[in-house]
């Protein structure tokens, strides 16, 4: 869990922003319920000095990367850099290809905590080797770096990236919309929809210490309100790491309050590690099952439409069953609590059918409990 600088500042980044989103996230809450890392993403490059040293954009890094880090654990929170395979990052900064082991090395000395890779510039580079390469480097440091690839889903990282990065990109880059995709031409860019429908299928492939990465965050960049609590919502019930892209230092009440909704952040934060599935679809409406410890189960009606849609959910006549984490919720036999994680309301239990009107672009995000 933290925040990253791309989504809302781009190649706009330097130290002054990252000290204040430092302070924001430890003053505002967020710290509080567990964010962590603050991550400088792409152009806070300068160039290599006559030894293939790395060094920060003097213009907007003046007092060096590792001040910054100082900076940040100064505040309990960790320090997040970006580099690329490539011989040039997706911004044309200076990639780490044939400097990834003096390039681990600096970042260690420096006090990074996390390193996000990316694939920009790859020169049909083996994604294994390159990402192994990065990953051996890390390692080879003696410093605990968390191991970010960002190889966009292109050549199936969670078929081999288990036990070379910490977690994988699983798609193109997320934009703030909720439906549809963001046509640049040469790219695209996902929408919210179109990001989940791509870890349908992926879920097999994550767990604790090996994530799939369906992007970073995009609440409070302009989606609505409702569309903004679905998007946190569904990224808690895909197991998803949690990054923040908006300005911490800007934003509003009803921002913040998605962002630390502490209940709904237990569900992503679960110590199972299993994602969500569809359990099934009505009409607009997809129901997703995650299993959480304890035997409890989180439950999200997503309506993908832009109508308000009613479900009617008799419970008795459902049985969840999770072949692949062998989790499994016979309701006519187990009476579960439910707790609406976004109203934080106990709203009765599974004896009774659950009837729920459900705005357009929005979730019903409910924690179930056996009970006793
Ligand atoms: C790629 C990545 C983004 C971001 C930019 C930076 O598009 O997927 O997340 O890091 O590069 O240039």
């Amino acid at each position: 869990m933290g925040w990253n600088s791309w989504n809302k500042f781009q190649c706009d980044v330097n130290e002054e922003i990252i000290r204040r989103m430092a302070d924001a996230m430890a003053t505002n809450g967020m710290k509080d319920a567990g964010y962590q890392y603050i991550n400088i993403d792409d152009c806070w490059h300068g160039q290599r000095d006559a030894q293939g040293f790395i060094h920060a954009d003097p213009q907007k890094f003046p007092s060096g990367i590792r001040a910054l880090a100082d900076y940040v654990h100064s505040k309990g929170l960790k320090l997040g850099i970006y580099t690329d395979v490539g011989d040039k990052t997706c911004g044309g900064r200076p990639g780490s290809r044939g400097h990834e082991y003096q390039d681990a090395y600096t970042y260690a000395q420096w006090g990074v905590d996390y390193l996000k890779c990316d694939w920009c510039n790859n020169d049909n580079l083996n994604p294994i080797g390159a990402y192994t390469t990065m990953h051996d480097a890390l390692l080879a440091t003696g410093r605990p770096i968390v191991f970010s690839i960002c190889e966009w889903g292109v050549n199936k990282p969670w078929l081999w990236a288990k036990g070379i990065g910490n977690s994988w990109r699983t798609t193109t880059d997320i934009a703030p919309c909720f439906d549809g995709i963001v046509d640049h031409k040469t790219w695209q860019q996902f929408c919210v929809l179109r990001i989940i429908d791509a870890q349908k299928p992926l879920r097999q492939y994550a767990g604790p210490g090996h994530w799939n990465d369906p992007d970073m965050l995009e609440v409070g960049n302009g989606m609505s309100q409702n569309e903004d609590r679905a998007h946190f919502s569904m990224w808690c019930m895909l197991a998803a790491p949690l990054i923040s892209g908006n300005d911490l230092q800007d934003m509003s009440p009803d921002t913040l309050n998605i962002l630390v909704n502490k209940d709904v952040i237990a569900v992503d934060q679960d110590p199972l590690g299993i994602e969500g599935f569809v359990y099934f679809t009505n009409n607009a409406v997809e129901i997703w099952f995650k299993p959480l410890d304890h035997g409890d189960w989180a439950m999200c009606a997503l309506n993908r439409g832009t109508d308000p849609q009613s479900i009617s959910f008799d419970w008795k006549n459902e049985k969840v069953m999770d072949d692949l984490s062998s989790h499994n919720a016979d309701f006519a036999s187990i009476i579960y609590s439910l707790r609406n994680l976004w109203t934080k309301q106990d709203v009765g239990d599974t004896s009774q059918p659950l009837n729920a009107e459900i705005p357009g672009h929005d979730v019903l995000m409910l924690r179930l409990q056996k009970k006793m």
